[in-house]
């Protein structure tokens, strides 16, 4: 394990943003994790964990060190007539895992195809799209306290003490920055569990007359949703989504239409993710940010080197070059527009540091 120092993050970030890391170090196994934890590097300073930088802004060089998290493997737990418990290393790439699963005919992440990321990432933020939440098959996360790296530190955190929200869990709240996330376990089936009801998925295989007979053609369809209207970051550095979309309950609903009466907004289980509201008990109706962003007039828009995608609103691109600084002022100026026109705040998806 060799630490090296002033690392350019540039292409760990997937916003290919150039910023240095005062201290940077590779993991590639738990015995290099558990030594890690007695560098006084690791101990003396501020620290983070990188999978494949894919939902992170750097806006300044990073005074600690950087730890990228090469973790690799999967496993079969428990394998019976009708599910399978995989287990899989935190920095194995998260669509890796999917081809995994979708070629054995396991069903239950294929809606998640493509997503950017590793696999520690997912229980982070719960990731989510057309229609599948990774909280649906997660069963639990085994992590590492990361102040001690005590072996009696090492902790399973069941599904339910991950407190998986929409884009939300404990690790981005009461534990946050607390612990390393080593692997995680999740149970998917091998009977049929077809999950196409999300409107643009549902369109897409109609259109294109595509009958599913197996968790792998969903992966294909989604992948190429997904290939159609999100920026590859091998081409353009992006995040996915920078904000998160706006959920509001039945009364503010109302109030927006009669001001925007061709407002687009889905109610749970209307071809839509079946996401939680993250504000408690003011209800669950998503209203797309991306259209917020749009009508404000942002959709394909560029200053300087930064701009709005123009297949997707809610994705941010660095045309080339661009600093983290510039790519958070593009931001804050899309939130301030979008809050004077709609009265919504939208909040960013994505880990400024
Ligand atoms: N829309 C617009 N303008 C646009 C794009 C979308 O008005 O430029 C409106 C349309 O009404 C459309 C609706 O937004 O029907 C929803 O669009 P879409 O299905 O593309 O999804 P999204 O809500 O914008 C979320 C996730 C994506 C995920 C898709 C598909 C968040 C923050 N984003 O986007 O996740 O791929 O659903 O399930 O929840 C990511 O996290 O990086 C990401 C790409």
């Amino acid at each position: 394990m060799k630490i090296l120092e002033k690392y350019d993050l540039k292409y760990l970030n997937t916003f290919a943003v150039s910023v240095r890391a005062k201290f940077f170090i590779q993991i590639e196994s738990e015995s290099e994790l558990k030594e890690l934890f007695t560098l006084p590097e690791f101990q003396q300073n501020k620290k983070i964990f990188l999978g494949s930088g894919s939902n992170v802004l750097f806006t300044k060089d990073f005074d600690g060190i950087v730890v990228l998290n090469k973790l690799k493997g999967i496993e079969i737990l428990e394998d019976n007539s009708e599910t399978v418990v995989i287990k899989c290393m935190s920095g194995e790439v998260w669509h890796d895992l999917v081809n995994f699963a979708v070629e054995r005919g396991y069903w239950g992440i294929e809606n998640l195809s493509f997503i950017p990321g590793t696999v520690g990432a997912a229980p982070m933020q719960n990731i989510g799209a057309y229609g599948a939440e990774l909280k649906n098959v997660l069963e639990s996360v085994e992590s590492f306290e990361i102040t001690t790296g005590k072996e009696n530190k090492k902790r399973i955190f069941s599904k339910e003490e991950c407190e998986l929200g929409y884009r939300d869990s404990v690790f981005k709240n009461k534990f946050k920055d607390q612990y390393f996330i080593v692997s995680i376990t999740l149970k998917l089936s091998k009977i049929e569990k077809k999950n196409i009801s999300y409107k643009i998925l549902q369109e897409y295989l109609e259109k294109n007359k595509i009958e599913v007979k197996n968790s792998k053609d969903v992966s294909e369809a989604v992948m190429a949703i997904r290939k159609s209207k999100l920026p590859d970051p091998n081409e353009i550095g992006n995040v996915g989504s920078f904000f998160k979309n706006i959920f509001v309950g039945k009364e503010k609903l109302k109030e927006l239409l009669k001001i925007y009466p061709t407002m687009p907004h889905f109610e749970e289980g209307e071809g839509t993710s079946p996401q939680p509201s993250p504000y408690k008990g003011e209800g669950a109706i998503k209203i797309p940010s991306a259209w917020l962003i749009e009508q404000c007039g942002w959709k394909g828009k560029r200053i300087g080197r930064v701009g709005v995608h123009d297949r997707q609103a809610l994705v941010i691109v660095n045309h080339g070059g661009a600093t983290g600084e510039e790519i958070k002022n593009l931001a804050e100026q899309i939130i301030t527009s979008v809050q004077d026109k709609f009265s919504l705040t939208l909040v960013p998806e994505v880990n400024i540091v």
